[in-house]
């Protein structure tokens, strides 16, 4: 347990290289489940929600190898699917492994996930997508008990795009053999396409991620699968985000431009200066930001894990801006927080209206999750003196060598140790 002394205001300068992408890698290691033979995952970030879920994977009784990005995965022997509240705890996208095991063990029970701090987050869609399979489910203290009894082809349209249901019905269709499902609304994010390669290299036949419409013929064929990570687009876009915010000027490299196509359209005019080169995209900024009307929405619209870092930005817009959180509608935990460092936010609904302030004010705060952390991170180097941000603990979920990452750019960031923390 820790916090982050960060030393503002800076301008951050230099080149800061992408990690593979968190989204990507968990839904990749839990439909490693379903593969008979040994998997190898490349470009794994090193973060404390992968461990969780190799934590996971190793309960079930597979053998995972974790070395310098890579993971190599074989599996179960004998195979565990109770999956206990202490690793559900930790991370929701744990809750994921449940179709994958009922799917090719028989049974599964795996805790329910609880709620967290960036609002309500059902897992209705996924139980519903499940029993349109035919997969019986029954909820009893807290546990979801799955059994598998007579599966069937279906067509499931969601309710809303969701990103982990979308990924959970496609990794569990994928074991079904000889079974047609087909998945509308589903969400259209890149880690989802980059699922359908993986499932794709394990034999199966699916195809339409990326579309609203997913369709699926089950069957692995065993084979020993490869795959490589595509780039954190949300480290990318939080990279980017700071050194515009701090009027700074850098490179990010190793990342797929594409898949922030919101993101730089907004920062275009905001007035930050963009250039393209293939995986680098080239960043300056050298005034106040003018202010933006946002909408947060699924892909490809600007991503809700990228809305604290931008509130932080928009923080010192040269006017006022609106940013209206279409997709967790309570997501708005770091506006206390950056309140704190000074900024004029009001929230009406879930739409919080931002009046520009010339400078933000250094102060102690409390990191609330993952991205509310980051975006404190960003007001801190943003901001006038010496800010400590507690709870920092969150942000090693999501960000690999944050600390180094950020030196590099020229912030002066450090990591304070504390073996005793007072609530
Ligand atoms: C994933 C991402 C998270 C990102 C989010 C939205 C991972 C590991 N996490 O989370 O970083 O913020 O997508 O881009 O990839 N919903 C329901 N019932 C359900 C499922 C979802 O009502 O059964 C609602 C949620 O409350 C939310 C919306 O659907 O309002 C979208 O959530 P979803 O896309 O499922 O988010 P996650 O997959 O949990």
């Amino acid at each position: 347990m820790g916090y982050f002394k960060i030393d503002g205001p800076v301008s951050l300068e230099g080149d800061v290289e992408i990690s593979g992408a968190k989204n990507a890698s968990l839904p990749v290691l839990a439909a490693s489940i379903i593969s008979d033979s040994k998997v190898v995952i490349k470009n794994v970030p090193d973060l404390l929600d992968v461990r969780t879920m190799i934590d996971i994977l190793r309960s079930v009784g597979m053998e995972v190898s974790f070395n310098r990005g890579t993971v190599e995965i074989s599996p179960a022997a004998s195979p565990n699917t109770d999956v206990p509240y202490e690793l559900v705890r930790k991370m929701r996208a744990s809750f994921n492994v449940l179709g994958p095991l009922v799917a090719k063990y028989g049974t599964a029970k795996v805790a329910l996930p609880g709620g967290c701090s960036i609002g309500v987050r059902p897992v209705d869609f996924h139980i519903s997508g499940l029993e349109k399979m035919g997969f019986e489910i029954e909820i009893e203290h807290g546990f979801v008990i799955a059994k598998k009894k007579n599966v069937k082809s279906a067509r499931i349209t969601l309710p809303k795009p969701s990103v982990g249901a979308t990924e959970h019905l496609m990794t569990t269709a994928s074991v079904l053999d000889g079974i047609d499902t087909v998945i509308e609304n589903a969400a259209m994010e890149p880690e989802i396409i980059d699922l359908q390669e993986f499932l794709k290299e394990l034999g199966v036949e699916i195809e339409g991620a990326g579309t609203s419409i997913i369709r699926i013929k089950g069957g692995v064929k065993s084979k020993k699968a490869q795959h490589t990570i595509i780039p954190d687009r949300i480290e990318a876009g939080t990279y980017a985000i700071a050194i515009a915010a701090t009027q700074g000027k850098g490179r990010i490299k190793n990342l797929v431009p594409e898949h922030l196509n919101s993101l730089w359209e907004f920062l275009e005019e905001a007035g930050v200066s963009l250039k393209f080169n293939e995986n680098i995209v080239e960043i300056s900024m050298d005034e106040r930001p003018s202010p933006l009307n946002i909408d947060v929405a699924p892909y490809p619209g600007f991503p809700t894990d990228l809305q604290p870092q931008m509130m932080a930005f928009l923080s010192i817009s040269r006017g006022t801006s609106h940013i209206r959180e279409n997709v967790f509608h309570s997501r708005f935990l770091h506006v206390d927080e950056l309140r704190r460092m000074g900024a004029k936010i009001e929230l009406s609904d879930s739409v919080a209206i931002i009046d520009g302030v010339e400078k933000l004010s250094g102060a102690p705060v409390n990191g609330t999750d993952l991205r509310a952390t980051a975006a404190l991170v960003i007001a801190a180097f943003m901001a006038e003196g010496s800010s400590e941000i507690h709870h920092v603990e969150h942000i090693f979920r999501g960000y690999e060598n944050i600390i180094e990452k950020f030196k590099n750019l020229g912030g002066r960031i450090e990591y304070i140790e504390v073996n005793e923390y007072v609530d």
